[in-house]
């Protein structure tokens, strides 16, 4: 992160941080790369549909961290604009929001308990299949394997669609988020348990067979 913000100070760029995951971490906090610096401006956006459960609300806010030379004056002004005239949500969300963010948090505590079970099942279940390698993630509920058996498929893409029609199991292709993601799938652990290990048990039964061939 510290990389990034020196990069964009040498080029006179601002950072845009996306932390809607900020209080959805398994080990450590998170930390905003707006904390890390005192010259580079940086625009936080953060939204309620993950930490505060409304998916779906259409509920999010942006904050700027402007260092004195005020450099996003005219950013903040066109944005301001913007939320006025055509992404503002409705009143009784925003009043929605408002009891949200002043409320209670503690029902975190259980779901996070509930998550870091799911996310250590997945992680121990795909360090166990032949031809993936993946790291444990530290925050939010997706995994991001790679695929490291590449003979018998042309692209992620592929891959997933090979999954989909033979194991019944729907993953993401990686290359979809961009060329970073590229022979990488998604996972999302959301699900309880019991319906992990069934797409887990299907996906093991499909990447022995196919390493089998
Ligand atoms: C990293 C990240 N940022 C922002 C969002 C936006 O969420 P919403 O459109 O529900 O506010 C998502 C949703 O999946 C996300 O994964």
């Amino acid at each position: 992160m510290k990389e990034i913000l020196e990069l964009a100070g040498e080029y006179d760029l601002p950072v845009i941080s996306d932390e809607i995951y900020d209080l959805m971490t398994y080990e450590g906090k998170h930390v905003s790369p707006g904390s890390l610096t005192k010259d580079v401006p940086v625009i936080v956006m953060n939204g309620l549909s993950k930490v505060y459960f409304a998916t779906g609300w259409r509920l999010g806010y942006f904050y700027y961290i402007d260092p004195p030379e005020n450099k996003l004056a005219e950013v903040r002004e066109a944005v301001d604009k913007l939320m006025r005239i055509r992404i503002c949500p409705s009143t009784p969300a925003q009043f929605a929001a408002i009891a949200g963010l002043t409320g209670p948090m503690d029902y975190l505590e259980e779901y996070m308990k509930k998550l870091k079970e799911r996310r250590d099942y997945i992680y121990k279940r795909l360090t166990e299949i032949p031809g993936v390698s993946t790291q444990k993630p530290q925050g939010a509920f997706y995994i991001f394997p790679r695929i490291e058996e590449r003979s018998k498929w042309k692209s992620d893409k592929e891959f997933v669609l090979d999954v989909l029609h033979e194991a019944h199991v729907l993953f993401v292709h990686g290359s979809g988020f961009g060329r970073a993601g590229n022979w990488h799938f998604r996972i999302v652990f959301l699900p309880p348990v019991e319906i992990l290990e069934k797409a887990m048990d299907r996906f093991e039964e499909f990447m022995r067979k196919r390493m089998a061939e």
